[in-house]
């Protein structure tokens, strides 16, 4: 197994097959802070058992990057949900390393990464809260399709190699490792603002029409911002709604 070159703040967890790297970091940050300190990073080349959001499967075929990073932050426990933001970050800047210019990267919300408008990368996020309101651990998630993605999901998907973009899983490892590392070390110096606006200015769709599929129903409305709880804001003919968790659509999907 390859051994990626990581920035030294991180304990990297190289593993074969596991049934999801976010089970195997939820393992580990249980056992406390010294088996698992803040940046203890899983990595497996392939998952039998991959989880998306909302109860999905991710299907996790070797080829593609699978990892789960295991935090720490001193912050109350509403703020977890940050931290995707701050992982999305992370994962578009280290696409625009890997990449050529020319390629179309967005956000879509909440946590997703587009490449030429198709899903290449999720995250899943995880917490474990202190019982005072801190944060015991959270799980930071991220499936990257670097050489395959389904060719059945909800959302139109791709991969890099799909987009003649060849790298390696340890290279797209690396690059968002890096690349996290900075944006984690912003939120920690400047908080949600910078993360937030900067998410706003690669996101698809501002100001657009979208559909969101909710648990029991589907709404539509303009996309008009995410707020400073990472909720997204829609407007209904003049009615703002706030909604906290749900899967977007553009109108062409
Ligand atoms: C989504 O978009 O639904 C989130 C997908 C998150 C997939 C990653 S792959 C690594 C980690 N382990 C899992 O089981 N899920 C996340």
């Amino acid at each position: 197994m390859l051994t990626p070159r990581l920035p030294s703040v991180y304990n990297l967890v190289s593993l074969e097959t596991v049934t999801s790297t976010n089970d195997e970091a939820r393992k580990l940050a249980a056992q406390g802070e010294e088996a698992a300190p803040d940046g203890t990073i899983v990595w497996a080349l392939e998952q039998t058992a991959g989880r998306g959001r909302r109860g999905r499967q991710w299907t996790s075929p070797k080829g593609n990057l699978y990892t789960s990073l295991i935090l720490r932050p001193e912050v109350p426990a509403r703020e977890a949900a940050q931290l995707s933001f701050v992982a999305a970050l992370g994962l578009y800047d280290s696409l625009g390393t890997l990449s050529d210019p020319g390629h179309q990267i967005h956000m879509k919300w909440p946590n997703d990464i587009l490449l030429q408008e198709k899903k290449v990368a999720g995250i899943l996020l995880e917490s474990e809260s202190s019982g005072d309101g801190g944060l015991d651990w959270v799980i930071v998630g991220v499936g990257l399709n670097v050489a395959s993605y389904p060719e059945d999901a909800a959302y139109p998907a791709t991969s890099l190699r799909a987009e003649n973009w060849p790298t390696t899983v340890d290279q797209a490892l690396e690059a968002y490792a890096r690349s996290f590392l900075g944006w984690a070390n912003r939120w920690v110096e400047e908080g949600f603002q910078p993360v937030r606006k900067t998410w706003l200015q690669r996101c698809m769709g501002l100001g657009e029409p979208l559909e969101v599929r909710l648990e029991t129903e589907t709404i539509t409305g303009i996309f008009k911002d995410m707020d400073e709880d990472g909720a997204l804001v829609l407007d209904q003919d003049g009615t703002e709604r706030r909604i906290a968790a749900g899967d977007v659509y553009f109108p062409a999907n």
